[in-house]
């Protein structure tokens, strides 16, 4: 197998919020993933199942109530100066879900896009700036009339599209993108999620996809995680997932998409997790346990036998 260089190591983290109090949410609740160089890592559940409190967590948007990020082996949540800050930050950058919601409407996109520019001072000279701006515009397939627009005078696709140049500005190599896709015509879809592709092809781009169902991850992850109240219940490339689907939860994930396949959908049931199937005793040791290479599954000792033995 080819070694491959893990860029991010997730280490039990957890966020939890309003602790101590009667509402208090453990959002995630002991994550340990990697994130290798150059993959897509899809990370899908039901909503409040933490995926976005896990992005956030990851980019430092929210101090980790636990556990470690390291960024290329560095702690990103440990003590920083300025400096390793913004070089975190520059880095890592995230596209959201809505893209109405966030592009300012008051700001020129031009100046939307460059406002990372400007933070780092990346551009040496105005005409620089303007240079930069109008090549980003063309990366994401938009062009440079539209620099002087408002963010209201386009598409959602469109938006979305600034909202990607927005975060390429800063050259990062890790991008979250949290449901870029879920707010989108599905016509527009794929054309979001295929920028997204050839952009990282051509750039070498690390991300986590954040998505709530199976089938909108299907076609850009390597590897998908699967969410459950915090947790990881499952984790494996994308292709074996899909295949061999081993916790209940990612059973019945699955069981909601339907298939282009009549025999497939003739036979198709939708199935329903329930989570006291497991039968957990006092002391069992639930942990997310390597089943085959690469296949990893939250269970007990005694579950991760059975499974074996599948
Ligand atoms: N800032 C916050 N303060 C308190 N609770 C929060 C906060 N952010 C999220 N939560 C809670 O944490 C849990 C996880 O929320 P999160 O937004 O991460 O879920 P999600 O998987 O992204 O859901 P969705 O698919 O709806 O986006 C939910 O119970 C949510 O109510
Ligand atoms: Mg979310």
């Amino acid at each position: 197998m080819e070694m491959k260089k893990k860029l991010l190591e997730i280490k039990n983290l957890k966020q939890y919020f309003n602790v101590g109090k009667p509402n208090e949410v453990k959002a995630v609740d002991g994550l340990t993933f990697d994130i290798y160089e150059g993959e897509t890592l899809g990370l899908v559940g039901e909503s409040g199942c933490g995926k976005s409190t896990t992005g956030r967590t990851i980019i430092r948007l929210y101090d980790a109530t636990d556990g470690q990020v390291l960024f290329d082996g560095e702690d990103v949540h440990g003590k920083k100066s300025k400096a390793e800050m913004k070089k975190f930050n520059r880095e890592m950058q995230m596209i959201f879900q809505d893209p109405y919601a966030s592009l300012n409407p008051r700001m020129k996109v031009a100046d939307v896009i460059a406002e990372g520019i400007d933070i780092h001072g990346l551009a040496k000279t105005k005409e620089e700036r303007t240079k930069m701006v109008h090549d980003l515009l063309e990366t994401v397939g938009l062009n440079k009339e539209h620099a002087n627009r408002y963010p209201h005078e386009f598409s959602g696709g469109q938006r979305q599209r600034i909202g990607i140049a927005r975060a390429l500005a800063v050259k990062p190599s890790f991008v979250i993108a949290d449901e870029p896709i879920s707010a989108l015509d599905v016509s527009i879809q794929a054309q979001v999620v295929n920028l997204m592709k050839k952009l990282q092809r051509e750039k070498g781009l690390t991300y986590l996809f954040i998505a709530h169902d199976l089938s909108m991850v299907k076609y850009i992850s390597d590897r998908i995680g699967v969410m459950y109240f915090g947790k990881m219940v499952e984790l494996a490339p994308a292709e074996e997932l899909y295949k061999n689907p081993m916790h209940p939860y990612t059973k019945s994930l699955l069981s909601a998409i339907p298939l282009p396949d009549p025999v497939y959908e003739r036979n198709r049931k939708r199935q329903t997790y329930d989570p006291s199937s497991h039968n957990y005793r006092e002391g069992d040791q639930v942990e997310l346990r390597e089943i085959t290479a690469g296949h990893f599954v939250l269970c007990s000792e005694k579950e991760y036998e059975e499974l074996k033995k599948q």
